[in-house]
């Protein structure tokens, strides 16, 4: 970075240096001079004449006299890095007129003389950084009309003079990364119509002035993450229309201004993660057509506004993890055409809706592991038939929906296990997945959790004779038939054959079987036909019922496992 002059100058340079190479130092084939080793303590000398680049890299120079490099006015780069300069005389670069990079990077510097760059008008970067600067004078750079880069990033800066910037009227690109900054003075870059690029991560900062960037109609990259920004005025951005890169990660932001994003039109890179956000505005993002990704991880989302997401039609990844989502609105993703990866893993999801993956036909991976579902509702893939990865470990999933793999031609992965599997009658389609499918699970199979005699089986080696019929799932229909039952113990009842239709019917929400009895014991026919007959009654209407109940039923359960 910022060394692009001296690639050009190993392209252009032709001559050796002529005249004498100081000692320690080489002169390679074209005019430059680099001398580096511990042993050299001073400013070697004589720098020949013709040298057009000179570096000083990892010595123990401590200092830089007056026109130290006086005899090489051809000089166009000097590099002096990994030093451990302390101590810049004010007339250094006294007759270096056409010097146009200059790098005291990687020093020890603390203060520099104000007019120690005055000589050097032509100078085009000016590279600061990883020093221990604690102040920086407008008069530093009051000569360097000219400069397109200046890099101030891993000092010790704790604030910005009132008109640092003012005379850099070419700058392109100013990093101010890595300081203490606390604060910025409102009117710091109003004269820097060039700026592009702009760092300021890794401050203290706690609030950008209304207004800061409205003079940068240039600006094309902004980073401010890693500052304690606890809130950003709604029309921050209003005059960065060619914004393509903005950083907000690793702040305290807990909200986002409505329409704040609106004017960035440009952006292909937005960071929000690692913040305090609760909630997104519907107005947050407008059309960001070259948008691809973003990253809300590790906020405090709650839950999710339909469609908040509809402007971004070309986003290709969304990554929602470690919130606190607890719903998601049917329409949560709506217009994420584009979407091939969405990542939910680590909420406190307990639900989903039918349609929460409805307009995503493209998506290939979903992460869902770390939450706390129960079930998913049935047909839930049928809208992204594309899903090749899917993550749903760590749940507390019981049993899933008969067939609701079924529309997902290309998966090659679905990651279930640990979680709350019951393995009765309920798991049998997922068992005859996993068995049609044995490779698509990794390295761990899901196993049963429940009945406690099958805990650590893996559901796909479960016998037929091991899977105890099932209770119905939820209490409700089981209540009336025990309660109707005139004599004998329940387990009679429940313990009888399963028709098959009855099985893919009930889709691991339970099921309902009654025998068809060929007894020849009288009495017992009696006593059976009865208990069949009023099980059959109490079935048809739990079933009848079940259809348009469900989602009752589901509702009803929620604040008891709340
Ligand atoms: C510059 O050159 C003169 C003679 O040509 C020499 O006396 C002087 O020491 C040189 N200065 C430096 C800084 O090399
Ligand atoms: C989509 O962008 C338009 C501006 O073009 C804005 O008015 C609207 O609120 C945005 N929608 C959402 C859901 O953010
Ligand atoms: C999906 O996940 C797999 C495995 O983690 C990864 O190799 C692949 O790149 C992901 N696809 C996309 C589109 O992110
Ligand atoms: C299972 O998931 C829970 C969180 O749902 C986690 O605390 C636990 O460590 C996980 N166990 C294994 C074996 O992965």
């Amino acid at each position: 970075r910022g060394g692009w002059w001296l690639l050009l100058l190993l392209l252009l340079g032709f001559h050796p240096a002529c005249g004498q190479c100081p000692e320690q130092c080489q002169c390679v084939r074209t005019a430059q001079v680099e001398c580096s080793g511990a042993s050299i303590t001073a400013v070697p000398s004589p720098i020949p004449a013709n040298a057009m680049t000179l570096q000083i890299i990892n010595t123990r120079i401590t200092e830089l006299g007056e026109a130290s490099f006086g005899n090489a006015s051809l000089l166009i780069g000097l590099r002096i890095e990994k030093n451990d300069l302390q101590r810049v005389s004010p007339d250094a670069f006294q007759h270096l007129p056409d010097l146009r990079y200059l790098s005291l990077a990687s020093n020890k510097l603390q203060e520099l003389p104000v007019q120690v760059f005055q000589p050097l008008g032509k100078l085009e970067s000016l590279l600061l950084s990883s020093n221990q600067l604690l102040r920086v004078e407008p008069d530093h750079f009051a000569h360097l009309s000219n400069l397109k880069e200046l890099q101030l990033h891993g000092n010790n800066l704790r604030e910005l003079t009132e008109g640092l910037f003012d005379q850099l009227a070419s700058l392109t690109k100013l990093n101010l990364a890595r300081n203490n900054l606390d604060r910025l003075p409102p009117r710091a870059f109003e004269r820097l119509p060039q700026l592009q690029v702009l760092r300021l991560y890794e401050n203290q900062l706690r609030h950008i002035p209304a207004g800061a960037f409205d003079a940068l109609p240039e600006l094309q990259e902004l980073g401010l993450h890693q500052n304690q920004l606890e809130m950003l005025s709604p029309e921050l951005f209003v005059h960065n229309g060619n914004l393509q890169k903005l950083y907000l990660s690793n702040n305290l932001l807990t909200a986002l201004p409505a329409g704040i994003f609106l004017p960035l039109r440009a952006l292909s890179k937005i960071t929000l993660h690692v913040n305090r956000l609760r909630d997104i505005s519907p107005a947050a993002f407008g059309p960001m057509p070259n948008l691809r990704e973003l990253w809300l991880y590790e906020n405090e989302l709650a839950a999710l506004p339909a469609a908040v997401f509809s402007n971004l039609t070309q986003l290709q990844l969304l990554v929602l993890s470690k919130n606190q989502l607890r719903s998601l609105a049917p329409g949560a993703f709506r217009g994420l055409g584009e979407l091939l990866e969405l990542s939910l893993h680590s909420n406190a999801l307990r639900r989903l809706d039918a349609g929460v993956l409805g307009g995503m036909p493209k998506l290939q991976n979903i992460s869902l592991q770390n939450n706390r579902l129960q079930t998913l509702p049935r047909g839930f893939f049928t809208a992204t038939p594309r899903l090749q990865h899917i993550q749903l470990h760590a749940n507390n999933l019981e049993s899933l929906p008969a067939g609701i793999f079924s529309p997902l031609a290309a998966v090659r992965e679905v990651k279930l296990h640990n979680n709350s599997w019951r393995c009765d009658q309920a798991i049998l389609p997922l068992r005859a997945w996993l068995e049609a499918n044995p490779s698509k699970v990794g390295d761990s199979p899901p196993v049963c959790a429940q009945p406690a005699p099958l805990r650590g089986t893996p559901i796909a080696g479960l016998q037929q004779d091991q899977i105890p019929t099932a209770r119905p799932s939820t209490p409700l229909p089981a209540r009336p038939s025990q309660e109707t039952l005139p004599s004998g113990p329940p387990t009679t009842l429940t313990a009888t054959a399963v028709s098959q239709e009855e099985e893919e019917e009930e889709e691991g929400r339970g099921w309902w079987g009654l025998t068809r009895t060929q007894s020849t014991v009288v009495g017992a026919i009696i006593v059976l036909v009865c208990v069949a007959l009023l099980c059959a009654l109490v079935a048809l209407v739990v079933y009848g019922c079940r259809k348009k109940s469900h989602v009752v039923l589901m509702r009803m359960k929620a604040p008891n496992e709340a």
